[in-house]
């Protein structure tokens, strides 16, 4: 393929990323955004492929890694459950952060005065600061995603780590890669450059260790979209040294698309973006059960019956529906969809609350009461739906903890102090659906177990909520 087609085809690749964005930004056009994204990635492989970088046994090599890459993701996809999608994410990021860490250096041992690619004055300055910098930011998402990954996956815990001095060490750090910059950018190949380099992508693999091992408890979204913001820059930067600029635009793309998500999460959690970064929310871990005026530990809400909870919708008005991690966990959307067709035909308002951090990762909840089927115009946003809580006869609490949690807003010490959260207790009943009493993924109690208008529904909540639904007349 000529250098002119290929252009040609890597514009149309760009311009079909950008409409797969603005796709994906609605539920209604998703579906569309996704196959705008496959046809782009399509014609993006195929015009890579036929281009002119590739000759010889270099198809062969391609081939190899096709069916490779295209093997494992296949059956990760087939295997992966959809609780275990942020995980999978995580660690897809790990690998663009790897890939440009291998690039980088293959880059710079392939221009090195031996290979016979050598570069002089100012493309080589810009060759070497390109390669730096893409190492430097690989690193930081490879070993961060890894963390990430376990975090989610609960192999490493959630509590944040804090060592003494931490934000001098990550600073240390930070001043070091600096300096070691200096020594690579126009170091001799022979000399301490490869020595820099070396050093500095050690630092940037502790870097990102120790980052995201500072973040913990309810902070992890904004985790999860900024590894997602790296591997966009990491993926970019590999587009400059590879001169490739489809794998830079879409680098772009996904850098700037992964912070305003990481913008929209810490405004969401009423975060600030370096506060996160810093680390150290949630490190309180779980408060104690709220006491009672005379210092006595308060009761847990009493616990109600399927039937019950389905005699409280039957003379409802208006029902919310609010979703949580434990939903996706019990894989229960489709028997709540029943639920809220039978609802409607009784001429009940049933509204989904959706609050942007439900779940393990961005949209989670959208993504399975889209796969149910639910109507997307009574799925609500946080913001859309608090306001009208307190008119609300019946809210359920479905598996989610942290995101109705009220010492967010009523208790300044809570780690989780200042993250808005759905106003659910000001409706007339809350009925809670969880197995136990297991905490969020913030490892904070919820006052709201003990409030006088909460009912506990305890088990699966699947087995729950089919029994509601058998029961609803
Ligand atoms: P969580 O606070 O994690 O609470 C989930 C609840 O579901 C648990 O209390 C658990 O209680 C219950 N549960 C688990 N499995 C269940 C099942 N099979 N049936 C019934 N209940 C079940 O969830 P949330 O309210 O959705 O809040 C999300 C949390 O995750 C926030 O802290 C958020 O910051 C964090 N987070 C979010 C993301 C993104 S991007 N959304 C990423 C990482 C972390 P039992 O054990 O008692 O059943």
């Amino acid at each position: 393929m000529s250098p002119g087609l290929q252009t040609i085809f890597y514009i149309v690749a760009s311009v079909l990323f950008i409409l797969a964005l603005g796709g994906l930004s609605n539920q209604e056009t998703a579906r569309r955004g996704n196959i705008y994204g496959m046809v782009g990635m399509g014609l993006a492989l195929v015009a890579t492929i036929l281009g002119q970088q590739v000759h010889g046994a270099g198809y062969a090599w391609l081939i190899i890694a096709m069916v490779i890459g295209g093997s494992v993701g296949l059956f990760l996809a087939k295997k992966v459950q959809m609780t275990e999608m942020p995980e999978l994410v995580a660690i897809l990021h790990s690998f663009v952060g790897m890939a440009a860490v291998l690039v980088g250096f293959a880059g710079y041992f392939g221009t090195s005065p031996d290979s016979g690619h050598a570069l002089e004055g100012a493309a080589r300055t810009i060759h070497e600061i390109e390669i730096y910098l893409g190492v430097l930011i690989g690193a930081v998402t490879f070993t961060g995603s890894v963390v990430a990954f376990g975090k989610l996956k609960g192999i490493i815990t959630s509590k944040p780590l804090t060592l003494p001095g931490r934000h001098w060490m990550n600073l240390g750090l930070g001043v070091l890669c600096i300096i070691l910059g200096g020594v690579f950018v126009g170091g001799e190949h022979s000399g301490g450059a490869v020595t820099a380099l070396i050093v500095m992508t050690i630092i940037a693999f502790i870097f990102g260790v120790h980052m995201v091992m500072a973040i913990g408890g309810a902070d992890m979204p904004v985790v999860v979209s900024m590894l997602n913001s790296y591997s966009g820059w990491a993926a970019a930067a590999t587009g400059f040294m590879l001169n490739n600029d489809l794998l830079i635009v879409t680098g772009a793309l996904v850098g700037s698309s992964g912070a305003i998500l990481s913008y929209i999460m810490c405004r969401a959690m009423n975060r600030k973006f370096i506060a996160v970064i810093a680390g150290g929310f949630g490190s309180d871990g779980g408060t104690a059960a709220p006491a009672a005026g005379d210092g006595e530990v308060q009761e847990y809400a009493p616990e109600t019956s399927a039937d019950e909870v389905a005699e409280m919708l039957n003379d409802a008005k208006e029902v919310v529906i609010v979703p949580g991690y434990g939903m996706a966990v019990a894989q229960a959307q489709h028997t709540i969809n029943d639920i809220t067709r039978k609802l409607k035909a009784k001429d009940i308002n049933v509204r989904f609350a959706i609050h942007p951090v439900a779940g393990r990762m961005p949209g989670h909840m959208n993504v399975l009461l889209a796969e149910a089927k639910v109507s997307y115009d009574i799925v609500l946003e946080m913001d859309e739906i608090n306001d009208d809580l307190p008119k609300v006869d019946v809210v359920l609490v479905i598996g989610a903890n942290d995101i109705v949690n009220p010492s967010a807003l009523d208790d300044p010490n809570s780690p989780i102090a200042g993250m808005p959260v759905l106003e659910v207790w000001k409706s007339g009943t809350v009925v809670v659906m969880k197995r136990g009493r297991g905490v969020g993924y913030a490892g904070v109690d919820n006052p709201l177990f003990f409030r006088d208008n909460t009912r506990m529904l305890y088990g699966d909540a699947k087995a729950s909520v089919d029994a509601i639904l058998s029961d609803i007349s």
